[in-house]
C-alpha cells in the first residue's frame, strides 16, 4: 500500500495540548506541531512569557492558556473546556517539569514532593484527563518527556531521577491499559539541551564540557532538535508504536568508553 510521506507526518485537524509551553522544550514541540498543522494548546504557568510567545507565533491555530497544571480542578476545568471548544482532544505532550538538585544525604521532602506533584503525579493525572475524551474520538496519542535519568543514576537530584524513572515505566502501564481505547503512550527522552533547567551546568564551563564529552554527536540539543522526533511519534508515522521510549540525546546512552 502507498502511503504519502507528507499526510503521514501531517497533524492537520488535530487538537494538541503541550504543557510547559511557554519556553525551552515545550515550547518548540508546540511550535512545531503548529508547523505540522495542528491546532495547539499552549499551557504553561509563566504568564508574561506565554503571552510574549503568543506575540512572536501569530497563527490563528495557537491557542495560550496560563494555568498551573497541579491545580488539579483548574486543569479539569480547562481539558474540559478544550474539548467543548474543539470538538476533540488528539495529542498530550507531559512536558512541564522542574528538578531541584540538593544532596541524597539531606534532601528535603518539600522538594521531593514537590517534584513528585509536577514530574509524576501531573502527567499521570492529566492522561486520565485526556483518556475520556480521546476514547471518544477512537483514539489519541500521549507523549511523555522522560530523561537520562529515566535510566541512569545522577548525584545530587533523587527526585528527579526517581520520578522521571517512574514516569518512563507509567508509560509503560498506559500503553498496555489504553492500547483497547487506541491510545498510544511514548517517552520522549531527553540528552542534554540547553534551556532554563540546564542554564547553571552549562554556565559552568567544566560541567559543560565534560557533558559534552559524552555525546557522540558532540554538541548539547537544541529545543529545535526535538521537532521531528516529537511530529513523528505524534502522527500516522509511528501508528503501530507504544510503550517505547525514543531518546533524543546525541548518543549519550549508547556511548560506552
Ligand atoms: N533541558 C534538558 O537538558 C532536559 C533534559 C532531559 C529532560 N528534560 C525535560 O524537558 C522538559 C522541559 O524542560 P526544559 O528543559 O524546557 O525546562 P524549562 O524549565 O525551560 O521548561 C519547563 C516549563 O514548564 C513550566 N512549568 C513549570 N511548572 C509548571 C506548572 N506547575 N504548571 C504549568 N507549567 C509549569 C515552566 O514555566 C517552563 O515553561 C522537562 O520535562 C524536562 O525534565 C530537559
Amino acid at each position: 500500500m502507498k502511503v504519502g510521506i507528507n499526510s503521514l507526518f501531517s497533524l492537520d485537524k488535530k487538537v494538541a495540548v503541550v504543557t510547559g509551553a511557554a519556553r525551552g522544550n515545550g515550547r518548540s514541540i508546540a511550535e512545531g506541531f503548529l508547523q505540522s498543522g495542528a491546532t495547539v494548546y499552549f499551557i504553561d504557568i509563566l504568564k508574561k512569557t506565554l503571552m510574549s510567545v503568543k506575540n512572536d507565533v501569530k497563527n490563528n491555530k495557537a491557542r495560550f492558556i496560563t494555568a498551573d497544571i497541579t491545580d488539579f480542578s483548574l486543569i479539569r476545568k480547562v481539558m474540559e473546556n478544550i474539548y467543548n471548544r474543539e470538538g476533540r482532544i488528539d495529542v498530550l505532550v507531559n512536558n512541564a517539569a522542574i528538578t531541584l538538585p540538593e544532596s541524597s544525604d539531606t534532601y528535603t521532602d518539600n522538594k521531593w514532593e514537590k517534584t513528585y506533584l509536577l514530574d509524576l503525579k501531573t502527567p499521570f493525572k492529566l492522561s486520565q484527563l485526556v483518556n475520556r475524551y480521546m476514547r471518544r474520538k477512537s483514539g489519541g496519542v500521549i507523549i511523555n518527556i522522560t530523561s537520562l535519568g529515566s535510566e541512569l543514576g545522577f548525584s545530587n537530584n533523587p527526585a528527579y531521577v526517581a520520578f522521571k524513572g517512574g514516569l518512563k515505566q507509567l508509560t509503560k502501564a498506559l500503553a498496555k491499559d489504553w492500547a483497547r481505547y487506541g491510545i498510544r503512550v511514548n517517552n520522549l527522552g531527553l540528552g542534554y539541551f540547553r534551556t532554563e533547567m540546564t542554564r547553571k551546568s552549562w554556565a559552568d564551563k567544566s560541567q559543560r564540557r565534560k557533558r559534552t564529552e559524552r555525546i557522540m554527536l558532540g554538541r548539547w540539543g537544541e529545543s529545535s532538535d526535538l521537532v521531528g522526533p516529537a511530529i513523528f511519534l505524534a502522527s500516522e508515522a509511528s501508528k503501530y508504536i507504544t510503550g517505547q521510549d525514543l531518546y533524543v540525546d546525541g548518543g549519550w546512552l549508547a556511548n560506552g568508553i
